[in-house]
């Protein structure tokens, strides 16, 4: 199979779909690999990397869509790119569709077969490829929250670990999966005050496993949101109901009774975020104001720190990018549960229950239509 490997046009987004250890696995299967010119240099990864480890590079992003019977990318295709892709080739990549109409209609126009990242399930309900980023996104969330937190940044001026004789920052996390997870650790390092919130309680009882009584675990219900919300400087939101569109379970009046430039980080914006303000935003533009509260919402957080993020991105993709290109995505999918529920698009059909159920499309099983 050609594989081909774009540079990554969306704003501030500086990771690359692959790293040249990434290319070397893939050839040594007998696979070719097209790299854009450039496409490695946002996290100083050279094209005579990528040459070294086979790859061969070319110019413009024509050649990768139209030579390609793969595209191997980090974010979801930009609208310059929509009209680059062609029927039945392979999109492998983070899509975020439940949200998202018009890059659906988009990709569904063009009849490719979308495999969303996010997606890939195992029979326990883990997200194998959106772990890393999440871990990522979930370190970041403190150390941005705790920034814009200072007064220079127009925040309420608060020192999440406080000091002697000072009380701590309080904050909250709403959803304890690996987000929420990994942004406990870097709260409860920091010495903040942390309150934990999930509907499951499973993962409540592992938290409090391993963090112990350095963490104030809730069930997540409306009361509970809204007395950890009000009573905190930091919220951090990192719910997913997977293919979902985020739940909303931070309102308008709830925002409205937080403290004055206290600080929401709500990670959860990519699925289309769990605050009733929510509205993405970008690296360049991170924050906006609305009643008061500094909300930061932007969808492609581990974009920043993208060496870290293309590396870890790469140790995950490579597994099912060699089912696919090894085998053709019908038989790949057909023989691994977790890869079919990658497939969210196939030839201009919705193929993901919630995906089509958040925008209203018609679900075509998987099995059905391959
Ligand atoms: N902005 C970014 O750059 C970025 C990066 C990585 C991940 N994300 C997003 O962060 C979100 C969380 O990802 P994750 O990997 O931690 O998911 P996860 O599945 O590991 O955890 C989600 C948790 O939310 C909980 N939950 C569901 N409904 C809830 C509710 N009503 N109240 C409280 N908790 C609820 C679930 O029980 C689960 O424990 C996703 O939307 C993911 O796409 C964003």
């Amino acid at each position: 199979m050609i594989i081909g490997i774009p540079k990554e046009i969306k704003e501030d987004e500086y990771r690359v779909g692959i790293t040249p250890s990434g290319v070397r696995t893939l050839k040594d299967h007998g696979h070719s690999i097209i790299v854009e010119r450039g496409a490695g240099e946002g996290c100083r990864l050279s094209d005579g990397e990528y040459a070294e480890a086979g790859a061969t590079i070319v110019d413009s992003p024509v050649d990768i869509y139209s030579g390609a019977d793969m595209i191997m990318k980090v974010k979801e295709p930009q609208p310059a790119e929509y009209s680059l892709l062609h029927e039945g080739q392979i999109l492998y990549a983070y899509l975020h569709l439940a949200p998202a109409p018009q890059l659906t209609e988009a990709l569904l126009n063009t009849r490719v077969v979308a495999v969303a990242y996010e997606t890939i399930q195992t029979h326990d309900g883990f997200l194998p490829l959106l772990v890393p980023m999440s871990e990522v996104a979930g370190k970041m969330s403190v150390q941005v929250g705790a920034h814009f937190l200072e007064k220079t940044q127009g925040g309420r001026g608060v020192l999440l670990g406080g000091v002697p004789g000072v009380r701590r920052g309080r904050v909250t996390i709403l959803g304890a999966g690996t987000v929420g997870m990994a942004a406990a650790t870097i709260a409860v390092g920091l010495g903040a005050d942390v309150y934990v919130l999930d509907v499951d309680q499973r993962r409540l009882i592992y938290l409090e496993e391993i963090f112990g009584n350095k963490v104030t675990t809730m069930i997540s219900n409306p009361d509970n949101i809204l007395y950890s919300v009000t009573n905190s400087h930091l919220v951090i939101g990192s719910v997913l109901i997977p293919g979902a569109k985020a739940p909303r379970i931070v309102t308008k009046d709830m925002i409205n009774l937080m403290k004055g430039r206290s600080v929401i980080v709500d990670v959860a914006i990519d699925q289309g975020g769990c605050t009733e303000t929510s509205r993405p935003t970008t690296h360049k533009h991170p924050t906006f104001i609305v009643d008061d509260v500094i909300h930061y919402c932007v969808p492609n957080m581990p974009g920043v720190v993208a060496r870290t993020s293309t590396f870890a991105l790469t140790n995950v993709t490579i597994p099912f990018a060699l089912e696919i290109a090894d085998n053709g995505i019908t038989k790949a999918a057909l023989s691994d549960d977790r890869l079919a529920k990658g497939v969210n698009l196939y030839n201009g059909l919705v193929t993901h229950e919630k995906v089509a159920l958040a925008l209203g499309h018609t679900y075509s099983p998987l099995s059905d239509v391959m």
